[in-house]
């Protein structure tokens, strides 16, 4: 019998109870799940939230491996009670609902949707927009939802640059690494999306010099990590006419506090990270397959690498 801990937030031990007991028993792992043990020493595995109550690992000093319900990691990668194995979530509902997110709003900015929902005001105003294969956008990180979004993207038939830490090979995507890549593929893009992890090396990734690369007028969607961005340095370009709009989901400060430019800003929408939201039926079955893979000795799926940070 194996003692599995479920620590996260309030609320959603109610909504992962059901299928993470289903995907375990498919499995015939004979699992003990609970939202709290007596005893930290007795627990097996940890399936784990980022804003839970669970910040100390130290007393789970039996603990094989620390399940993440999350894609972003990194709250977990710099806490230095955490020495154990530790995985991220891959999701199949998480990329479908980050691909419709992004395809959304990289439409809206390329077809200026904004300009006739918000402008019912009897003018008959033709402005013809280009077409998808006349606008270049830019996907920075091209891991499980970047690559995704990149692919559903070349099918609209969008001109798709990728950037990634190392060099990747995506039909339909024309992909860059390193610093020259990133200056390469920025001096490029009409729409810039974020979809990198936040670490030493992405942290204000774009920043003044970053955004001046930018044709005029370009649009940047970040459903990525708030801090890639430099906050000051995005209002700067904002105000000056040369990054066009901004598509947010996410900031250094969560809630977004109700008095930060951002909310005040016409031409940033805010959204308040739903960008996606890991699934719990389809992330219970990733969480078993990878407590089944390492009690059968084989190697966990999305393991975190802790000296790269994601
Ligand atoms: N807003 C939301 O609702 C929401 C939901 C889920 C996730 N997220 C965010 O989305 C992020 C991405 O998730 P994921 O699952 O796609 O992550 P992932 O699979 O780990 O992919 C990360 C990508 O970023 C690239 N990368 C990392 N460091 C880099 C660097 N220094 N320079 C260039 N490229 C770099 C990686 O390059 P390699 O391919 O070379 O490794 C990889 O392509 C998460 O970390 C999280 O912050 C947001």
């Amino acid at each position: 019998m194996l003692n599995v801990l479920f620590s996260a937030r309030d609320g959603l031990w109610g909504v992962y109870e059901e299928p993470l007991r289903k995907a375990f028993a498919s499995r015939n792992l004979s699992i003990n799940l609970q939202p709290d043990f007596s005893d930290p020493e007795m627990v097996h595995y940890i399936v784990y939230g980022p804003t839970g109550p669970l910040q100390d690992f130290t007393p789970y000093s039996n603990a094989k491996a620390v399940l993440n319900l999350w894609a972003g990691v990194e709250r977990l990668v710099k806490n230095p009670t955490l020495n154990i194995p530790l995985t991220r979530m891959v999701d199949t509902g998480l990329q479908e609902g980050m691909v419709e997110y992004v395809t959304a709003h990289v439409l809206r900015h390329h077809l200026d949707t904004d300009r006739q929902v918000l402008n019912q005001n009897g003018v008959w105003d033709v402005v013809i927009p280009p077409l998808a294969r006349d606008r270049t956008v830019a996907v920075l990180g091209l891991g499980a939802l970047g690559e995704a979004c990149a692919r559903q993207l070349a099918t609209l038939n969008f001109n798709v640059l990728g950037w990634s830490r190392r060099q990747k090979e995506i039909h339909g995507v024309s992909c860059f690494c390193g610093e020259d890549g990133l200056r390469d593929v920025l001096s490029k893009s009409d729409i810039v999306v974020l979809l990198l992890p936040l670490t030493d090396g992405t942290a204000n990734i774009l920043n003044a010099d970053t955004l001046a690369l930018l044709p005029k007028g370009a649009a940047i969607v970040n459903p990525g990590r708030g801090a890639l961005i430099d906050d000051d340095a995005l209002l700067a370009a904002l105000g000056s006419g040369h990054v066009g709009a901004a598509t947010l989901d996410v900031f250094r400060q969560e809630p977004l506090p109700a008095e930060h430019p951002y909310w005040h800003n016409p031409k940033v929408t805010v959204t308040p990270h739903i960008a996606s939201e890991t699934r719990p039926e389809t992330a219970s079955e990733i969480i078993a397959d990878n407590i089944h893979r390492n009690e059968n000795g084989e190697p966990m799926r999305f393991l975190v690498d802790r000296s790269a940070g994601y």
